[in-house]
């Protein structure tokens, strides 16, 4: 039988939307799209088709498609950014599409030549570059995604898939900007050893959002999740970090729990500690990836050597924790700010950084230009 077809960036085939809209300014994270979708079909006989940049609409699927019914979908979260000298950029797309391929073959589905797909994700942001905003800390969100589309209910590896992806013109992740929240951590695990917490795959977010429903309810705005009693993984969609000074004397370290299978690999969780390494590292400045427990975040904090807790991600980039509520023991950790105090210097520095690269203030090779 003839060789299964790689996915090919040059049969793209674009269909322009007849009655597009104008963008504006974004709304709620995620809420609003662009005029088109990206498109690619897969199937186990003829491997993937020409790709399509289509009107954005609904997708026509059988009630009967494995993804509706076991999970089988994985996706990437990137941002396409505006600089100030006018250029687009992509934050280090090359860690979000290898990232795509692993959580897709680790639930069947098919894998991408990474290069391919990065070649249509730059034709889709030609088509509806107007949506990128023009503006400091805004950026479109673009979510690759893949689902398993054969249409029936055998528990069996996909013999069709979907590809697209669709994106949404956003600015702060909360609509109070860089300001310091309220965490509390969830009773329940969202990841155990051998599992697949370090897999974007759906089922790793779909239950989560009633744990984090159940915060909002108690006046929370994250939460953290917990394995072993009292160890920390990470935050609802994204990982943790802790500023922390040793007991004996002026050190600071800069730690984050390791890469153990149970969290997720981020790109700004990596690309936070590469900067700290870069930039913070010295004698006096430890970085260092390692097991993290709410009882070392306790004694921290009543000692005053708790300087900062933080949360990193695409969507957030940085988010500053005021307060960590520990549900189960009934205490609440204080995080190191004072009361007029929005973010500490570790996050005030990274999340600067970070957006010095996408916007293109600073030349950087994690800033990558069409
Ligand atoms: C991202 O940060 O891009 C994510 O995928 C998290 C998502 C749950 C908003």
């Amino acid at each position: 039988s003839a060789p299964l077809s790689g996915l090919d960036a040059s049969l793209l085939e674009i269909l322009l939307s007849p009655s597009p809209k104008s963008p504006q300014e974004s709304a709620a994270f995620g809420s609003t799209f662009t005029n088109h979708m990206l498109l690619v079909e897969w199937d186990s006989t003829v491997g993937w088709k020409a790709p399509r940049i289509v009107p954005y609409g609904s997708l026509a699927l059988s009630p009967a498609v494995n993804v509706l019914h076991y999970s089988s979908t994985c996706f990437e979260g990137m941002k396409a950014f505006r600089g100030n000298d006018g250029k687009l950029r992509l934050f280090r797309p090359s860690m979000n599409l290898a990232r795509f391929n692993r959580s897709a073959a680790r639930i069947g589905l098919p894998t991408v030549d990474e290069d391919e797909l990065l070649k249509l994700i730059w034709k889709f942001l030609e088509v509806d570059q107007s949506f990128i905003p023009n503006k400091q800390g805004h950026s479109l969100y673009l979510r690759p995604t893949m689902i398993a589309t054969n249409p029936d209910l055998a528990l069996v590896m996909p013999t069709s898939a979907l590809l697209f992806l669709i994106a949404s013109p956003v600015g702060s992740y909360y609509k109070s900007g860089f300001k310091a929240i309220t965490m509390e951590t969830v009773p329940s695990v969202r990841a155990w050893p051998g599992g697949v917490g370090d897999f974007k795959v759906g089922p790793n977010y779909g239950p989560s959002v009633v744990p984090h429903h159940q915060a909002h309810l108690n006046g929370s705005n994250q939460t953290l999740w917990l394995i072993d009693g009292d160890r920390i993984t990470e935050a609802n969609g994204m990982n943790i970090f802790a500023v922390i000074r040793s007991k004996d004397s002026e050190k600071l370290e800069l730690a984050t729990p390791p890469l153990d299978g149970l969290i997720l690999s981020g790109v700004t969780r990596d690309s936070v500690l590469k900067l700290a390494r870069e930039k913070l590292a010295s004698s006096s400045f430890h970085v260092s990836e390692r097991k993290l427990t709410m009882m070392e975040l306790q004694e921290a904090s009543s000692e005053g050597r708790l300087r900062e807790l933080f949360g990193t991600g695409t969507a957030v980039v940085i988010l500053p924790v005021r307060l960590l509520k520990w549900k189960e023991k009934g205490v609440a950790i204080s995080c190191g700010l004072n009361n007029d105090q929005e973010a500490g210097d570790v996050a005030t520095e990274m999340k600067r950084w970070i957006e010095d690269v996408q916007f293109g203030q600073e030349k950087h090779e994690w800033g990558v230009s069409m």
